[in-house]
């Protein structure tokens, strides 16, 4: 089981403080299920991306070393970044080396505000400009049960990937975005989005079993393989 969403990397953002925290962090995404791990520490633009993947790359290492020193098993790390969509994002240079490490796929934050139409054109540049294919981050944040969800609508035309936090599918929005999206045949990956041992723990097996409660062992399975084939995974 992959969760797509997180920030287990120690020193980097707003996540795992240090090696301690992302190595217990670990362990409980392993405790749960998970078998591959992408780290998507924030990328808000605040340095070049040369500069953050020099930085996401120390941490790595050092965590790393960590993990081996221990000699439990852990789940496998991919690294990623979680890039916050703004109208200066597209000034910086490499913006395709955030893909998720081995894919074409950019993991997109959208602000909370309102999204102003200048927020698609970004997303339809980004894709356009680097070819890649966008993720969408933590899509239950923006998604309101009341309306028509009308922001979201618009991203389903571009057919993005829509990564949705698992915490999410234990309340009633998370539960009602999950059979909406079905009914549009999105495309949806699972992330946990943790971030610490406190108060953003891993929350990843309970939401999966009332996946599979809910709509059935396959329909995980399917939501698993696409999953694993992005990340050009044959078996696990
Ligand atoms: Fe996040």
């Amino acid at each position: 089981m992959i969760d797509f969403h997180s920030h287990i990397l120690p020193e980097m953002d707003d996540g795992a403080n240090d090696v301690e925290e992302s190595l217990a962090l670990l362990a409980e995404l392993k405790s749960q299920g998970v078998t591959k791990v992408v780290a998507t520490p924030h990328y808000r633009g605040r340095c070049s991306v040369k500069r953050f993947l020099f930085d996401r790359q120390k941490s790595y290492d050092k965590l790393k070393a960590a993990m081996d020193a221990t000699g439990e098993e852990y789940p496998e790390i991919i690294l990623g970044a979680e890039i916050a969509i703004s109208e200066y994002i597209l000034q910086h240079h490499g913006l395709d080396r955030l893909c998720i490490q081995g894919t074409d796929y950019l993991m997109a934050e959208m602000p909370n505000r309102n999204w102003e139409p200048f927020l698609y054109h970004v997303l339809y540049t980004l894709a356009a400009q680097y070819k890649l294919k966008i993720m969408i981050a933590h899509i239950d944040r923006y998604f309101s049960t009341i309306g028509r969800n009308e922001k979201i609508m618009k991203l389903i035309e571009m057919q993005p990937v829509f990564q949705i936090n698992t915490p999410a599918l234990m309340l009633r929005k998370g539960k009602k975005l999950l059979k909406w999206l079905n009914l549009f045949d999105a495309k949806m990956v699972f992330g946990t989005d943790c971030h610490n041992m406190k108060n953003r723990k891993p929350f990843y097996k309970g939401p999966m079993s009332y996946v599979v409660k809910k709509y059935g062992e396959d329909f995980l399975d399917d939501i698993n393989l696409f999953g694993k084939n992005m990340l050009g995974v044959e078996s696990e």
